[in-house]
């Protein structure tokens, strides 16, 4: 009889987390440990209140913990015991030396990897989950061969496409798993052992298999190519804001083309979250290596446009409001990178709370699950910045609302009471076009969406 295997995660967030949970609960014959060097993250998984807000995470880790999913600090235990290893520990971009603020800063990851190699007492398969620049199963190879003990490890690439906010939807039912692995016979053994986990759940014809370079570049490629419509589509709301045109008509006569299609072409405030800006960022890192510089300069494109869009909101704001935010006060509806998340990382809430402070308004910030994440970010910010959930107090007093995050609650707020509880002229800057303009200029507001025509009670806007 086959004996099922242990499986192992290294790194217990974001990705590790969820994507645990639903291998345990889809796969009960597995016992499905998850590590981290944080003790309060993993009391955090064990308890009802677990550290990441994701919709339907909660159903899903409380399937299978405690039958076959256990969370745990106990790293080399779990090395020693674990037939497969997940690693999914953090891969920011790095700060400092060579490539700062483009390569990825991997010395987390090579922890791991010696951590691996030093604990290991048995044959072992190593799944890369965490984004990381294309060879790095290479490096991960010669670390854990690297030695004395010719030990036996097979490196695979499966890198992980969920997105925050519907990544129970995603690992449920996901467009492809994508695994890549050495073409040898250990390699392709390899690949059918993680094969056969998926398979339990996901249809064989969604899974596919490739080299292991193919792998890696797809994850940084797939979130290059997401990126890169959404800047497509802001650029052309800033073209739209100086002439007649509706940036949502736009893109809904340019995403009815099938060749296109029509999703991830809302104009917002810019993208944020964890991987957009680090994968590029690799993308070009790893062009110029190879002396591709047209092809990195296209990338990099991608992020000079997102700086530009969050950029550009603050200056309209600027401007719209007289030329002065010194002493204004602006509520920000929205600090997490989008919507159904409490994950700030590399949201243009930061930035633009930055911006504005340094203008010296006063901001009270709202959101419904991201402000202990907000006061982190913002913590070394000087200005007068304060933190209320509620909505309608945080717009009390205002000049200003701007929408950051497409939370679905700002859509249904009771913008009468909001208006008649603000400074006036009352401002309203929509972010990410999800209030109805015209009636919040029936209302009495002045208007300022993305990419269209801005509704104001002034005699000559200019
Ligand atoms: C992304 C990829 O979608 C996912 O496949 C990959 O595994 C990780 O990176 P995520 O960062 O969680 O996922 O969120 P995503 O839904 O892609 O949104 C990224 C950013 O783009 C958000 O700030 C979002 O608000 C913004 N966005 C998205 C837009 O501004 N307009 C759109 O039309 C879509
Ligand atoms: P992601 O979005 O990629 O999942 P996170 O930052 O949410 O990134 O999660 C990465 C996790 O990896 C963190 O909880 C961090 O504590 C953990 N981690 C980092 N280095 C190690 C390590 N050497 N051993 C175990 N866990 C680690």
């Amino acid at each position: 009889m086959n004996k099922h295997k242990k499986i192992l995660c290294i790194g217990a967030g974001y990705v590790g987390g969820p994507t645990m949970a639903m291998i345990a609960c889809k796969c009960p014959q597995y016992t499905v440990t998850v590590v981290d060097i944080n003790p309060e993250r993993i009391a955090g998984w064990n308890s009802d209140s677990l550290p990441i807000y994701e919709p339907g995470l909660h159903d899903v880790v409380k399937c299978a913990r405690g039958r076959n999913l256990f969370f745990s600090t106990e790293i080399e235990k779990g090395i020693q015991e674990a037939d497969i290893i997940f690693v999914s520990v953090n891969t920011p971009t790095k700060s400092f030396g060579a490539g700062a603020g483009m390569a990825a800063d991997l010395q987390y990851w090579e922890k791991t990897a010696r951590q691996i190699r030093d604990c290991s007492q048995s044959p072992k398969i190593i799944v890369e989950k965490s984004t990381l620049p294309v060879k790095t199963a290479l490096a991960m190879k010669r670390i854990l061969t690297a030695g004395d003990k010719k030990k036996q490890f097979e490196v695979l690439s499966n890198p992980e496409f969920l997105a925050e906010g519907t990544a129970i939807q995603d690992l449920e039912n996901p467009d492809r798993v994508l695994i890549g692995s050495d073409e040898t016979p250990a390699g392709m053994k390899a690949r059918k052992e993680l094969v056969k986990i998926y398979a339990n759940w996901v249809p064989e014809e969604k899974i596919i298999t490739t080299n292991l370079w193919s792998s890696e570049l797809s994850k940084l490629v797939s979130n290059a190519f997401l990126a890169q419509k959404i800047s497509s589509i802001n650029a052309i709301s800033a073209l739209c804001e100086k002439t007649d045109a509706d940036v949502t008509e736009v893109a809904r006569a340019v995403g009815m083309d099938s060749r296109l299609g029509s999703r991830f072409l809302n104009a917002s405030v810019g993208f944020g979250g964890s991987c957009f800006k680090k994968d590029i960022l690799n993308l070009v890192y790893l062009c110029r290596y190879y002396g591709l510089e047209p092809v990195a300069d296209y990338w990099e494109g991608v992020i000079r446009i997102n700086d530009f869009q969050k950029e550009r909101f603050v200056l309209n704001m600027l401007n719209t409001m007289f030329n002065t935010l010194a002493g204004k006060k602006i509520c920000l509806l929205g600090f997490a990178f989008k919507a159904d998340t409490g994950d700030t990382r590399e949201s243009p809430g930061i930035f633009i709370s930055r911006k504005l402070a340094e203008e010296k308004a006063r901001l009270i910030i709202s959101d419904p699950q991201a402000l202990e994440n907000a006061k982190h970010d913002l913590k070394d910010c000087a200005g007068d910045i304060h933190y209320e959930k509620d909505p309608y107090a945080a717009a009390e007093g205002c000049d200003a609302v701007a929408v950051i995050t497409e939370w679905k609650i700002y859509s249904e707020l009771d913008y009468e009471r909001i208006f008649s509880s603000m400074i006036k002229p009352a401002f309203v800057f929509d972010g990410r076009n999800i209030l109805d303009h015209s009636r919040l200029f029936d209302i009495g507001f002045n208007v300022f969406p993305i990419g269209k025509p801005p509704l104001t009670h002034f005699e000559e806007y200019v």
